[in-house]
């Protein structure tokens, strides 16, 4: 259900015409002179050339423009590409995330053709990897419910990158490093995109099951009567509306060499209408995305597990579908959750802070170094940051080690604050916590409620936690751009992974 061809990823430094691929890419940059041609594997005087010509084409370099022209005959290559990079001071030294776009947008504009040469300017490791994973990034479709579009054609398979550094003994695991994040990205986006038709609790579960097949991890699927015995409220109280019952999915990875251990939550409701405080029907129409943490949450972990990063790692996917019906909470129910404490659900539509708060009681019974939740918890998150930036909130600790990450991988991240003040606002008059409160600032007021659901670690303090609320970014509505297709992004999977290569790094 969620298969994907892996691109392949490899360089060659010299001789470009050794790559033999149907297209080569090109940078052009934007300088306050007009549009240049950065650094490439032309002779001399075809770049000269071409650069002369840029203005005449109506080529400017600006990011996302992606333009075909014929392949010259000294290239060994059917067609040429020029990608925009966007604004350059310096026509060598690109930032990763400039390359990772510039790179991911060409890929993606050149679906349709099968191998794609990108010679960026890439002198560094760093940069000849951030080419490869942007490429990985922009090679995706989703097309598993309709018939094939002839005039859209594959998604490029085969990339090599130009790059003088081909022949460093650290690319090829550079390269790797690319392609996994690149296929956990992609599933990500595959499981958010798939309709709630198909996908729901439990087969969910299923693909979860099957994604981790072949992998050093241990998948444990809770099914509704385990969640009952259990004490799984918050769960069970949003999932029992629907006909398809709600899951609680721990997948473990837990290496011998391992020096510290981490949790991640994730909020999987695989369709949120709202329920009994149904949603309007435009706000209902991008809530199959809902799941998204959970999908971020799993795939981020199995790409640890194939780095083999020596960190034990718990992923929990709380999985529910929200419906109204005779089954429904009502506004007013009150639930037990994991762990006892009740809860009173003043609004149903307020339920992935349900789902959430069983899934961090449960992860902190195991008493972890640190726990992660992520999260398309609250449409004020898109209110406060809009649709490309997410944003980072509880421990400070936590937070910045979050925001550090997603800076490396390239992922928007905000910190913001978790005031004491708004906890008050969430008092129940029948029971110990009200899943709504202060209704300004709700993305805070939603990471308060969790806050409340972390437990204590072995020295009496909170376990160190952040929560991660991708609502906006989870979901691209508008156009494509950069490596990000419409729909599903996979975003915050590659700041997870950064995260714990970080903690590895410093622990050791
Ligand atoms: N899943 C939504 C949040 C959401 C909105 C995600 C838009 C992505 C895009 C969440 O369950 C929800 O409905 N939150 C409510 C909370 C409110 C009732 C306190 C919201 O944000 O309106
Ligand atoms: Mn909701
Ligand atoms: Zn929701």
């Amino acid at each position: 259900m969620v298969k994907h061809n892996e691109i392949s990823l490899s360089a060659v430094s010299k001789d470009i015409k050794r790559a033999q691929c149907d297209a080569l890419v090109v940078g052009v940059g934007q300088s306050a002179n007009g549009p240049v041609l950065l650094a490439n594997p032309l002779s001399a005087k075809a770049a000269e050339a071409l650069s002369d010509s840029l203005g005449l084409l109506g080529v400017t370099g600006a990011v996302d423009e992606v333009r075909r022209l014929p392949g010259l005959p000294e290239l060994n290559t059917n067609v040429l590409v020029l990608t925009g990079v966007g604004k350059v001071s310096s026509a060598t030294d690109l930032a990763a995330e400039t390359l990772r776009r510039a790179a991911g947008s060409a890929v993606r504009q050149l679906s349709g053709i099968s191998s794609v040469a990108i010679a960026l300017p890439a002198p560094t490791v760093a940069q000849a990897a951030a080419v490869a994973e942007g490429a990985a990034l922009g090679s995706y479709a989703y097309t598993e419910h309709r018939r094939a579009d002839p005039a859209a054609g594959a998604p490029v398979g085969t990339v090599v990158v130009f790059t003088p550094v081909a022949e460093d003994k650290s690319l090829r695991p550079a390269l790797d490093r690319a392609a996994l994040l690149g296929k956990a990205v992609n599933a990500t986006r595959t499981l958010v995109n798939q309709p709630p038709s198909h996908l729901y609790p439990e087969s969910f579960a299923d693909a979860a099951r099957e994604l981790a097949k072949g992998l050093p991890v241990k998948v444990t699927v809770l099914d509704e009567k385990r969640l009952e015995k259990d004490g799984y409220g918050g769960i069970l109280g949003v999932g029992k509306g629907s006909s398809r019952p709600p899951r609680l999915v721990k997948v473990e990875y837990a290496p011998a060499r391992a020096k510290l251990k981490l949790a991640f939550v994730g909020k999987g409701i695989t369709f949120d209408s709202g329920g009994l405080s149904l949603k309007p029907a435009t706000g209902m129409t991008t809530m199959k995305c809902d799941m998204a943490g959970a999908a971020v949450i799993l795939n981020a972990l199995l790409a640890v597990a194939q780095l083999g990063l020596p960190v034990k790692l718990t992923a929990w996917l709380c999985l529910a579908e929200n419906m109204p019906s005779a089954t429904a909470s009502r506004p007013s129910d009150v639930l037990t959750m994991y762990g006892g404490r009740t809860v009173e659900v003043l609004n149903t539509d307020a339920e992935g802070r349900l789902v959430m708060a069983d899934g961090l009681a449960a992860a902190s019974e195991e008493q972890p170094d640190a726990i992660l939740d992520v999260a398309t918890l609250t449409g004020a998150q898109m209110i406060a940051l809009g649709n490309r930036v997410s944003a980072v909130m509880g421990d400070e600790g936590v937070s910045a080690a979050v925001k550090a990450a997603a800076d490396r991988a390239g992922e928007l991240f905000w910190p913001m604050p978790l005031p004491e003040e708004l906890r008050a606002s969430l008092d129940s008059q029948v029971a110990d916590l009200a899943n709504i409160g202060e209704k300004f600032g709700g993305m805070m007021t939603a990471g308060v409620f969790l806050k409340e659901f972390v437990g204590k670690g072995k020295d009496g303090e909170q376990i160190p936690w952040a929560h991660l609320d991708i609502a906006g970014p989870a979901f691209n509505e508008g156009s494509p751009y950069g490596y990000t297709p419409k729909q599903g992004t996979g975003v915050a999977v590659r700041t997870l992974v950064a995260y714990v290569e970080d903690v590895v790094a410093r622990a050791s």
